[in-house]
């Protein structure tokens, strides 16, 4: 699994990115994923309200590190 540190600023998502935005990434965790065959069944559904959803996205956002992300030695030289 990848590191969800600052992931509000790496759009797009998943290793094919596929997903275009935060907001699409919780509506497809809610779905239970894309009905491949091979899914575990503890992976499923999640029924999560529309404000679950935007907390979630929320909580996503919280982990960006504007320290880190304008570091003047992490610049482009
Ligand atoms: C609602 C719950 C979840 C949220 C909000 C969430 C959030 C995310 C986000 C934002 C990404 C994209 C990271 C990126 O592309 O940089 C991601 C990817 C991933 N997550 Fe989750 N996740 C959740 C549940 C889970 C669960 C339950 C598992 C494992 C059982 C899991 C395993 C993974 C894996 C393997 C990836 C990489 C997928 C790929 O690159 O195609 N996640 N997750």
């Amino acid at each position: 699994m990848p590191t969800l540190r600052n992931v509000a600023v790496t759009a797009p998502y998943m290793h094919d990115g596929s997903l275009a935005t935060l907001e699409e990434v919780v509506e497809h965790y809610d779905q239970g994923g894309r009905g491949h065959p091979d899914t575990d069944p503890l992976i499923r559904p999640l029924g999560l309200t529309p404000e679950e959803k935007s907390d979630l996205v929320a909580f996503l956002r919280a982990l960006t590190d504007e320290t880190f992300l304008t570091d003047p030695r992490y610049a482009p030289p």
